[in-house]
């Protein structure tokens, strides 16, 4: 069966309901844009886990997303959504392309979170962009800004509780929405080790991509030791 739309570490494939996908995660793994690739065996399946308890504890916590349910280890079911071609990224603590912008020493603690919008597009490198910006090319109303501004902060508060109480910072992470067949925006994607930063508290060590991004080794452990302590567990 052809996909629907094959992105760099999923699949989407229709169903018998036209409101309904079915999405595939993939085992492979690319950073810097799709520069540097690889094949991670069992990364499918982790992701595809940890996002499935994360999008199920936001739903329960107040939080409307795409998931509807976990379909297999590396299946889901999810709300068919036209996604807003925006990546919503949260950052508590300075790391990566903030950073390296601003001239930040990753680890500083920001006092409150920093919210910024990026322009997903792959030939221009998904671009940092203004809310001006987004109304000049028109990607998202200024309502749908301010709400996705709002359920961002909402899942930064819900998630770093969580993860906190399970031994882990919460650094930073990336967010996606769509609008659904009511016009309702909605919470998608993914949310996992390749999108998000994740510290260990006692050791500090990174719990996420950069492990593959830097080549420290260890990629898939790291993914692993995040399902145990979200209380899952994988197959493989
Ligand atoms: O690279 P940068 O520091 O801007 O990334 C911020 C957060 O957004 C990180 O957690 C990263 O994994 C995530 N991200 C993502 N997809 C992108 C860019 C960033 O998931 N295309």
């Amino acid at each position: 069966m052809k996909p629907l739309y094959e992105g760099k570490a999923k699949q989407l494939f229709a169903t018998d309901d036209p409101q309904l996908l079915r999405v595939q995660y993939k085992d492979s793994a690319t950073a810097f844009n799709g520069e540097k690739k690889a094949t991670l065996s069992g990364k499918g399946e982790l992701n595809n886990r940890i996002t499935s308890l994360f999008f199920e504890y936001l739903r329960e916590h107040g939080v409307e997303n795409h998931f509807v349910k976990r379909l297999s280890a590396t299946e889901q079911l999810v709300k068919r959504v036209e996604i807003i071609p925006l990546e919503v990224v949260v950052r508590n603590w300075a790391a990566g392309s903030l950073a390296n912008r601003l001239g930040l020493t990753e680890g500083t603690p920001f006092s409150q979170p920093i919210v910024e919008f990026y322009y997903k597009d792959d030939e221009l490198g998904d671009p940092l962009v203004t809310e001006d910006h987004i109304q000049l090319l028109d990607i998202a109303t200024p309502e749908q800004l301010i709400e996705m501004r709002q359920i961002s902060l909402r899942v930064n508060q819900l998630l770093i509780q969580w993860m906190d109480e399970r031994g882990i910072t919460l650094v930073d992470f990336k967010l996606e929405f769509g609008i659904d067949a009511d016009q309702k925006l909605l919470l998608a994607d993914e949310i996992s080790p390749d999108t998000c930063r994740f510290w260990d508290k006692a050791s500090g060590e990174k719990m996420d991509k950069d492990r593959f991004r830097r080549d420290l080794g260890r990629v898939i452990e790291a993914y692993e030791e995040i399902l145990t302590r979200l209380g899952g567990r994988a197959d493989v």
